[in-house]
């Protein structure tokens, strides 16, 4: 199985990306957070810089329903010397949905096919497409296949939820059975894996998002993305569960933060985001994480960081 790091916006930045490469690693491929501007901005920019990514193989995800801007942002990626790119079709963000871009795409077929025939004849990258089934109905993955079907992608990657689903309940995985017997073309399964495990706590069948359920459930998926599972613990794809790597991870993302942002409150944005989901790696997690929510200077999160990991230590 093949492991990729999905996209999250202002979270799985390239200072995130290299310091979760040289701690854990695991990940064959990492996807960028959306780029949407038709000439990239500075951060994007840097996002994708060579130099911030090396050693990786990394993917540059692109949001947009203008071939024209989709054609620019890639034109950008292949001068940085990038094979590939990625389509987002699966962003449910209600601001994104409701200009049509990401899953909010899907509702517009039409549109959705002038885009992708324009974009497959003129891009000079491979292009993958990372997708909901549908906005509102599970019965519009089907026309969905269908026009899918139609271009030489480089993989599918599924989520299988609707739009307007957004991360709650269980994915729909029929649906992602439905583009397995449809498409030719490698399919990636994306939603909810948050461990390795292969069997059931006792022995028997392996639970919804474990490694065992989807293998067992959907055994044609030929990779597997993989998003919060990771934030919340990161050594789950490695099995490196100590504090003192987490420790490093934590202290590298830390420091890059401080070199990139521009001043502490922006740092400290950053790394409480993080905290929402790494905070879960920690018994009584809410409680630590209150501390850390609360500090209002670099100096007062170092000190609430300390002691989460020093009373985890103990524990
Ligand atoms: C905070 C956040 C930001 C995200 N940003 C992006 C994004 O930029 N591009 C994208 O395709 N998906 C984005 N996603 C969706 C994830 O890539 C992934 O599809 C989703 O979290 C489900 O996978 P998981 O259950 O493994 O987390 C985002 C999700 C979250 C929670």
């Amino acid at each position: 199985m093949k492991y990729y790091l999905a996209p999250m916006e202002g979270l799985t930045t390239y200072n995130f990306r290299r310091a979760y490469h040289k701690y854990y690693g695991g990940v064959d491929k990492y996807f960028t957070p959306f780029l949407a501007v038709r000439n990239l901005s500075s951060r994007e920019r840097a996002d994708i810089l060579p130099e911030h990514n090396e050693g990786m193989r990394v993917v540059p995800q692109i949001l947009a329903n203008r071939a024209d801007v989709f054609l620019n942002i890639a034109g950008e990626a292949a001068a940085y010397g990038y094979p590939s790119v990625n389509l987002n079709l699966g962003c449910p963000s209600g601001t994104v949905a409701a200009r049509g871009r990401g899953a909010g795409f899907l509702k517009f077929p039409e549109e959705l096919e002038r885009f992708l025939d324009e974009i497959f004849d003129k891009c000079p990258l491979r292009i993958s497409v990372k997708t909901r089934i549908g906005a509102e109905n599970v019965e519009e993955w089907e026309r969905l296949l269908e026009l899918f079907g139609r271009y030489p992608m480089e993989e599918l990657i599924i989520h299988p939820r609707l739009l307007q689903e957004g991360y709650g309940g269980r994915v729909h995985p029929e649906a992602f059975e439905a583009a397995a017997g449809r498409m030719k073309v490698p399919l990636c399964y994306n939603g909810d894996l948050i461990s390795l495990e292969t069997v059931g706590p006792d022995g028997g069948e392996a639970e919804y998002g474990t490694m065992g359920w989807l293998t067992s459930r959907l055994p044609e998926a030929d990779a597997v993305m993989v998003g919060r599972g990771i934030l919340r613990r990161p050594g789950f794809l490695t099995g490196d569960f100590s504090l003192v790597t987490l420790r490093a991870f934590h202290d590298e993302l830390l420091e890059g933060y401080i070199r990139i942002m521009s001043g502490d409150t922006n740092t400290l944005f950053k790394m409480k985001d993080l905290w929402t989901f790494m905070g879960e790696s920690f018994d009584n997690g809410e409680k630590h994480l209150k501390k850390i929510k609360k500090s209002k200077s670099l100096w007062e999160y170092r000190i609430a960081v300390d002691t989460v990991f020093r009373e985890q230590e103990q524990g």
